[in-house]
């Protein structure tokens, strides 16, 4: 199966998604698929989850913190600032202490305590997570495409999904059987009640987005999960291993898609030996991704001559994704 009957024979994956080591090419299929699926008349969203994100680059223009900026009819990107969203939820903080003990400022001591907090990483991990559950929930695009970070960190996100999935699913337990134990203090404390409700039904919120996002990631009806790998033998045992921990978490893999493969044509011509033996390199690589992944290797794309950045890059890896012509 080609790339291009992946998409026309599963129209329902809306979420795609392509994982693999840092460097290999995950930016660029995922702004190339972007525009692929714009041309074919799809409203796409390209976006990034991280904080080193290069869409600004591939697209040449700055879109960092811009909200979703249209790119070419169609084709959308968006670069998450987990910052702000950090300073938002800063703000946040601030108001509920205001108007909780009607405070005017807030003292030193606290405001400092809200500043440390900030500096955990988990702090960004979490504006980021929030911010892409909005983005998802928003449902405003016919397809979204997550470009992703390097596998450890792609990991760590599905983890923390699971975890704080869990967390939650505790609280939430807790906070019903004290609601159970309370009912009859409650009806002599109808205040308090009310203001537990008020907590449970938030967790319950927050429960309900984080199945959301999560539920897409690994929903293997709505979600297209590609692997993008390099002919050489170090990156054919990564992306093994990396595919029996997505298995683990239940990523539905839809393929591998396999980068920087030198033009054969060039074999046949008289080229340096140092250009020969990168080939015959490639060649054997070639085979041990052709035994270890078989089927599911859904295309090559050739190694440009240059970087790819701007549209007409863009098109050239898009043709050689999908099969050009489209
Ligand atoms: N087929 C190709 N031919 C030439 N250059 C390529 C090709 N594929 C990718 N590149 C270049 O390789 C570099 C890395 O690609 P890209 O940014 O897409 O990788 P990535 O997997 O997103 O990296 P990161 O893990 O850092 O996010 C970029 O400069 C890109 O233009
Ligand atoms: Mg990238």
């Amino acid at each position: 199966m080609s790339l291009a009957e992946v998409f026309q024979q599963h129209p329902d994956r809306r979420y795609i998604e392509f994982g693999g080591k840092g460097g290999l090419g995950k930016t660029t299929f995922s702004a190339a698929t972007a525009y692929w699926l714009a041309k074919q008349g799809h409203k796409v969203l390209v976006f990034s989850v991280d904080p080193q994100a290069s869409l600004s680059d591939i697209f040449q223009r700055d879109i960092f913190g811009k909200g979703a900026v249209e790119i070419m009819p169609g084709l959308f990107a968006q670069e998450i600032d987990a910052d702000r969203h950090i300073r938002q939820y800063q703000e946040q903080i601030r108001q509920k202490i205001r108007d909780m003990y009607g405070m005017d400022k807030i003292p030193d001591e606290i405001e400092g305590y809200i500043q440390a907090a900030a500096a955990e990483p988990a702090m960004e991990e979490s504006a980021i997570f929030d911010a892409v559950v909005d983005i998802v929930v928003g449902a405003k695009f016919d397809y979204y495409i997550y470009d992703l970070v390097p596998l450890g960190h792609a990991l760590y996100y599905l983890s923390m999904a699971s975890i704080y999935d869990e967390w939650i699913g505790k609280v939430t337990a807790l906070r019903q059987e004290m609601q159970e134990y309370s009912q009859v203090a409650a009806l002599l404390e109808r205040n308090k009640k009310s203001e537990e409700d008020e907590i449970l039904a938030e967790l319950q919120y927050i429960k309900g987005r984080i199945n959301t996002s999560s539920g897409i990631l690994t929903d293997r009806e709505k979600t297209a999960f590609f692997f993008v790998v390099t002919p050489e033998e170090m990156i054919i045992l990564d992306t093994q291993k990396a595919a029996t921990l997505f298995a683990k978490y239940q990523v539905p893999i839809s393929g591998y898609i396999v980068n920087r493969v030198i033009p054969k044509e060039l074999a046949r011509q008289d080229i340096p030996e140092y250009l020969r033996r990168r080939i015959e390199m490639q060649a054997g690589s070639l085979k041990r991704i052709d035994q270890t992944f078989g089927a599911d290797v859904l295309t090559q794309v050739p190694e440009f001559e240059r970087d790819i950045t701007g549209l007409e890059m863009i098109g050239r890896v898009a043709d050689s994704l999908f099969g050009g012509g489209a």
